[in-house]
């Protein structure tokens, strides 16, 4: 096997579902106005699954897309990584219900649990998959039915997320041009708290989620804010060398306070999160395509990534695409 020294990230495709429930629509539903959502959280639609659709049929027809656009057969997959908070089933892993909807009968695949961090935690997993010679196809897929853990009496919650889907295809490449130039991730159990999506084992039923906002809110700030100073200290970067930071979709708020806490101008900040709402691990790739879609982000692009959720947990990544 050839000396692999670096992985590159191409391939980014995205699935929605049809329905798409906007904020007056919610306001029939609780106590609640369009008003209130767009200026307290920027959101003004979201998507939400059909009750026969599943955060695997998403990830599917998303993975479809990544493989269509890199050309590259089911077969040729080595690895299929879904991050996910929303399973159909808590096992199997919907990465392998993926692999055989796919036919990529060559790979092995597997879930991981990170919240709203799940792609950054899966690119940085694939990242040292492909460096360390063990995988050289990846499927990175994040995908969400945030609806079906919704409490959908409780508006403090009910109108922040979305469903949807993104991915794409990690693989092994020797041009240092267009790779992934580096990850970092962190936890915090202490704040295991902020944010839950009740476990029916402990609960006796479908779980809801719950979640502390306003302390969720500041610790969003503050966890990204922190690990994009790391990550671009420890790269030699400043903001400067990034073209567009990817953060995640979860409050228009909160973006626009990590701009201003750190001097980085809004507007290198894609914001996706009115169209889609916060759809968890699958917001970084639904804000990248939707960049690419109005013709911002471009190949060649240096993306400043950074992600945080339940856990809590959090990251950030930097890829030239
Ligand atoms: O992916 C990571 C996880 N999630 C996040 O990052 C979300 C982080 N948190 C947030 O985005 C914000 O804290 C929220 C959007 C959840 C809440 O915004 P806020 O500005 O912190 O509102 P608040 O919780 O302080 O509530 C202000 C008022 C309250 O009424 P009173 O007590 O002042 O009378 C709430 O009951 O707004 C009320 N409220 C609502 N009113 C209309 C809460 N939700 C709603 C609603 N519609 N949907």
């Amino acid at each position: 096997m050839e000396n692999v020294k670096y992985s590159k990230v191409s391939g980014i495709a995205t699935y929605l579902p049809e329905k798409v429930l906007t904020n007056d629509d919610l306001s029939k539903m609780v106590d609640t106005s369009n008003e209130w959502i767009v200026t307290r959280t920027g959101i003004e639609q979201r998507h939400i699954a059909s009750d026969d659709e599943y955060t695997y049929d998403l990830a599917y027809k998303s993975a479809i897309k990544s493989l269509e656009q890199e050309n590259l057969s089911a077969k040729s997959v080595d690895c299929i990584i879904v991050a996910t908070t929303t399973p159909a089933d808590k096992c199997p892993s919907t990465a392998t219900k993926v692999q055989s909807m796919l036919g990529a009968t060559n790979a092995f695949a597997f879930d991981i649990q990170a919240a709203c961090s799940g792609f950054v935690y899966g690119l940085s997993i694939a990242d040292s998959f492909i460096k360390t010679g063990k995988a050289r196809n990846i499927l990175l897929i994040g995908s969400e039915t945030m609806s079906k853990v919704t409490d959908w009496s409780d508006r403090s919650t009910c109108v922040l997320f979305g469903d949807g889907a993104g991915s794409c295809i990690v693989s092994s490449t020797t041009n240092d041009e267009h790779k992934i130039i580096d990850t970092k991730l962190y936890s915090d159990g202490e704040r295991y708290d902020q944010i839950v999506i009740h476990n029916s084992l402990k609960n006796g039923g479908m779980g809801h989620m719950t979640m502390k906002g306003a302390e969720v809110f500041k610790s969003a700030i503050r966890c990204m804010s922190d690990s994009m100073l790391d990550i671009l200290r420890n790269n030699s970067m400043s903001i400067d060398d990034v073209n567009w930071i990817v953060p995640h979709q979860a409050n228009a708020r909160i973006i626009k306070s990590l701009c201003e806490l750190n001097g980085y101008p809004l507007d290198k900040t894609i914001i996706s999160l009115q169209k889609h709402a916060n759809t968890s691990s699958a917001t970084i790739p639904l804000a990248i395509d939707y960049g690419m879609q109005n013709g911002k982000i471009k190949k060649g692009d240096m993306l400043l990534i950074t992600a945080m959720g339940a856990g809590l947990t959090w990251g950030s990544a930097l890829v030239r695409l």
